[in-house]
């Protein structure tokens, strides 16, 4: 697998962001246009001496200051307002409601089952392909945007309040999130995957995330002892064990996702080793503090346990 995924809003692989893609295609040319118009008229002006008939002058300053921007303009906010209605069209009753929280910085993401249950991962979001997904947004602490270039537009994330948006994804594939607000010193460091995928990989996956933890070899063992014994559970919860913390991402399904620090780095055993040490040093501003007091093995046979949270 490889880390590499699509971030642009003209790469489309969803009903909204074609839409959006189109609209941006449809103004980019037609101003391309104007300008050429423009600049042509200005050059003409310039390059052809003498008096100009003053009746033509005053038609063409009437014509194309004055008539010419209302036809256009108008023309334009028909067009991209008649966009609004479906874009905004909440998804259908029965469809699979993501209810995703902006937290300083990272997402704490909650799939919320038909049964009631409730899923808690983060900063990961897996969806079934040419389905409308309804998302539920929120916010923890400051203003955040919610945004996935490649699927639809981007939604403010506001504490005490719950904003919604519907995608449609069209296309399997791995595409990035991004934190589109500036919420302070991560902001840039906010990012998410998003994995789209077919029905049958995308209900593997919920089953798999809806288990407790299974605990794998001795020494993953081992690192469980030292997760306990550094006090991680304060802050993240891994469902099956004693930790039950609720600051943090839920590290339940950790070994699972594809990278560490919310989309900050690969999530490999080299990476996550460094995460654990200098904290700040990769994500500056982040709230987890750096555990460099960790031994050698201690810190090994953490990286090893979370690592096996599969
Ligand atoms: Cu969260 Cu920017």
């Amino acid at each position: 697998m490889t880390f590499a995924q699509s971030q642009s809003a003209l790469d489309h692989a969803g009903v909204g962001s074609e839409s959006i893609a189109e609209l941006f295609w449809v103004m980019l040319i037609g101003g391309t246009l104007i300008w050429l118009i423009v600049v042509g008229l200005a050059v003409y002006a310039i390059v052809v001496p003498g008096e100009h008939d003053q009746k033509k002058t005053r038609m063409l300053v009437i014509g194309g200051g004055a008539v010419f921007p209302t036809i256009v303009l108008t023309a334009l906010l028909t067009y991209g307002l008649a966009m609004l209605p479906e874009l905004q069209r909440p998804a259908p009753e029965g469809s699979q409601v993501i209810e995703v929280s902006g937290v300083r910085w990272w997402w704490r993401v909650n799939y919320r089952m038909p049964d009631g249950k409730n899923i808690e991962t983060a900063n990961e979001i897996h969806l079934p392909v040419n389905e409308p997904v309804e998302f539920k947004l929120k916010s923890e602490d400051v203003i955040h945007a919610f945004w996935i270039p490649s699927l639809g537009g981007k939604v403010d994330m506001m504490p005490g309040r719950e904003n919604r948006l519907k995608l449609h994804p069209t296309r399997v594939g791995v595409f990035r999130g991004v934190c589109a607000e500036y919420c302070g010193e991560a902001h840039t460091q906010m990012a998410f995957d998003v994995i789209v995928q077919s029905r049958e990989e995308f209900d593997e996956w919920l089953r798999q995330q809806a288990s407790p933890a299974v605990s794998g070899s001795d020494v993953a063992e081992a690192g469980r002892e030292v997760f306990e014994a550094a006090g991680c559970g304060a802050c993240h919860a891994i469902r099956g064990t004693s930790a039950d913390g609720v600051v943090g991402p839920d590290l339940t399904h950790f070994g699972s996702r594809r990278s560490i620090g919310a989309s900050v780095l690969p999530n490999n055993a080299d990476n996550l080793t460094r995460w654990i040490k200098e904290t700040h040093r990769v994500k500056p501003g982040v709230e987890m503090p750096a555990f460099e007091t960790l031994a050698d093995d201690e810190l090994r046979s953490l990286v090893r346990y979370l690592g096996e949270l599969k």
